[in-house]
């Protein structure tokens, strides 16, 4: 699906990646994984758009790509949900969902107004294919909990009917019932809707619970991956930890 190859970036005399190598598979959940300032968050960057690698090259089904911009990644089907869900909490659930794409009426003068029965319509379509248990797409997000809110956030994403799932720290201050209902949407949204993922979590056993292959980055580097159902959470975080002198000791 994705395959990120000698990625390299700098922030002035910051080497936040040296020559890192990612593949994500069709239909596949990777966990990216790795201590603070290890590297995660500017490589999914890289892969939106939102930074431009120094070095490096990227595929995309197979093909060279050049992702220069937000807007690139988003039409070849890359869509990135973010570490503070980035919604506007004084709005309801649909026109969060439909944010700055707003369907608008048919007629040369209707087409100036927001067609909010489509949207509200659509929205509930996408909280129902998402087994979101909202009573109504008019709440306001802000009095929705945390996981309702990440929910929100993953249809917004949906909605623009993505092939790949950037998800920053999706269960990061969520509490156990909500972190479950995100990682289960996760399983769902690679089940039953064929979407590959990456996520970034600190949270090994979130990784574990619904991941199929790791990967570790340390210092800006890539220290090596592992298929989930063949480790153990020790084993990865002391790949996290110890980095390359693990790796090494590990095939002495
Ligand atoms: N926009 C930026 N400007 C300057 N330095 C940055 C910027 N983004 C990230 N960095 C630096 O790059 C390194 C990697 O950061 P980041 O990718 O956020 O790590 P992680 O997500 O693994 O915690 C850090 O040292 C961070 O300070
Ligand atoms: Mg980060």
């Amino acid at each position: 699906m994705v395959e990120m190859k000698n990625i390299s970036k700098s922030f002035g005399a910051v080497r936040a990646l040296i020559d890192v190598n990612l593949t994500l598979h069709k239909n596949e959940i990777l966990g990216l994984v790795g201590d603070n300032s290890a590297g995660k968050s500017t490589l999914m960057k890289i892969l939106t758009g939102a930074y431009n690698a120094d070095e490096g090259e990227i595929f995309f089904e197979g093909s060279p790509v050049r992702i220069t911009n937000p807007r690139e990644s988003r039409e070849l089907g890359i869509e990135m949900v973010y570490q503070d869900f980035a919604l506007c909490g004084n709005l309801d659930i649909a026109t969060n969902i439909y944010l700055g794409k707003w369907p608008t009426k048919k007629g040369w003068l209707r087409k100036w107004f927001v067609d909010v029965k489509t949207m509200d319509a659509e929205s509930w379509r996408i909280l129902q294919k998402l087994k979101v248990d909202a009573s109504s797409v008019k709440l306001k997000v802000e009095g929705l909990s945390g996981g309702r809110q990440q929910s929100v956030a993953i249809g917004r994403v949906i909605s623009f009917d993505p092939k790949v799932i950037i998800l920053d720290e999706p269960t990061a201050n969520l509490s156990v019932t909500a972190t479950q209902q995100v990682l289960d949407l996760m399983l769902e949204l690679k089940n039953t809707h064929d979407v590959a993922m990456i996520i970034i979590s600190h949270r090994l056993q979130d990784i574990f619970a619904v991941g199929d292959r790791v990967m570790v980055l340390k210092r800006g580097r890539r220290v090596g991956e592992r298929v989930i159902k063949n480790t153990h959470e020790q084993d990865v975080l002391s790949m996290i930890v110890q980095g390359d002198a693990y790796e090494q000791s590990r095939r002495d």
